[in-house]
């Protein structure tokens, strides 16, 4: 931790070299730290959406639990709108800080009514005056995310993927939170459906104002909704850039893969574009090579690249990669 870290009055959210280390036990007396989030850094602006991406593993989840203190962080420094976030502050930045899952079946109590789902952080943190202005509050709810009134007193098994993610983004939104952690939101959904929830967080944001960190794998799901993208390897941050500088000139190679590998809708597109296959697996996190961790499947690693990470750094208009050779 910085504690003379200054954040910039312009963020709502500010995350300097956060890291997050799990200790797993890999003999009868010592353990050795698993880096899931290795000294990564982003601002978000009020009402503005960071895009998260990189493979399965690389600590996206991690990185966004951290963030809103699910996890106690390691090392690094949070601050929201300009406030350290901490053990202390917390209590308070909660209501400002939600989170969205992946899984809308495992995250929404199966015994409890789409209403008392919904109501629960109102009840939390004691948001109404009376039983009327709750259900008040609740229909309203429901309504920004387009279910119907009548759907109140139903359960959650119910009802189909895109509605119950309805019925998760409509209790995160129930605090009136100014920024929203969106963990693989829509990632389980079918194809059309998950264009539609794409839609509505869209709306959202121009309605409510709220910001957000819209974690995917998906390259093409991220780019649709995202100002700006970071992507992410095994822990590090690679690449940052606005969501279309980064889509039409990708600079590290890790991203430059990744971006190959997405099925573009635009057949011009994908005719211009070779497929890169990367080799190699990726490396455990628990045995993370030296230097760059792309490294040990990259097709330009020299000796600089096992001997030190390369640091992000500006090629022009915020443009950050961290690469020797690109
Ligand atoms: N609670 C935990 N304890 C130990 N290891 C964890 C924990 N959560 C995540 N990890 C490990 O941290 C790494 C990053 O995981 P995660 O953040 O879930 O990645 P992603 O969301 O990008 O798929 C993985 O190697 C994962 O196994
Ligand atoms: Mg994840």
């Amino acid at each position: 931790m910085d504690k003379n870290y200054k954040p910039n009055p312009e963020n709502l959210v500010e995350v300097n070299d956060l890291k997050m280390y799990f200790p797993i036990k890999t003999g009868m007396f010592s353990t050795t730290p698993l880096k899931a989030v290795d000294g990564v850094s982003f601002s978000i602006k009020p009402g503005e959406t960071l895009g998260l991406v990189g493979e399965s593993g690389c600590g996206k989840t991690t990185v966004g639990r951290a963030l809103i203190r699910l996890y106690k962080p390691t090392d690094g420094d949070v601050f929201f709108d300009g406030k350290r976030v901490d053990e202390k502050s917390i209590g308070t930045l909660r209501k400002d800080m939600q989170m969205v899952f992946q899984d809308p079946y495992s995250s929404l109590n199966p015994r409890m009514t789409v209403e008392d789902i919904i109501g629960e952080p109102l009840d939390v943190h004691k948001l109404y005056t009376s039983r009327s202005d709750r259900r008040e509050k609740i229909l309203h709810l429901m309504e920004l995310v387009g279910l119907n009134a009548e759907h109140a007193t139903r359960y959650a098994h119910e009802f189909s993927g895109g509605q119950r993610q309805r019925i998760g983004i409509a209790r995160a939104l129930a605090t009136n939170p100014r920024f929203i952690v969106c963990d693989e939101a829509v990632s389980a959904l079918d194809v059309s459906i998950q264009a539609q929830v794409i839609n509505m967080f869209e709306d959202l944001q121009k309605k409510l104002g709220v910001a957000y960190l819209f974690i995917a794998h998906d390259l093409l799901v991220v780019h649709h909704i995202s100002k700006r993208i970071a992507v992410m390897y095994l822990g590090k941050m690679v690449e940052t850039a606005d969501a279309d500088e980064l889509n039409a000139h990708p600079i590290h190679p890790y991203t430059t893969s990744l971006l190959s590998a997405v099925p573009y809708p635009d057949p011009k597109v994908a005719k211009s574009s070779k497929r890169i296959i990367l080799e190699g697996d990726v490396p455990s996190p628990l045995h993370m090579p030296s230097g760059c961790p792309f490294r040990t499947r990259c097709k330009y690693a020299t000796e600089q690249c096992s001997a030190e990470m390369p640091k992000l750094t500006d090629r022009g208009n915020g443009h950050l990669v961290a690469c020797w050779n690109k």
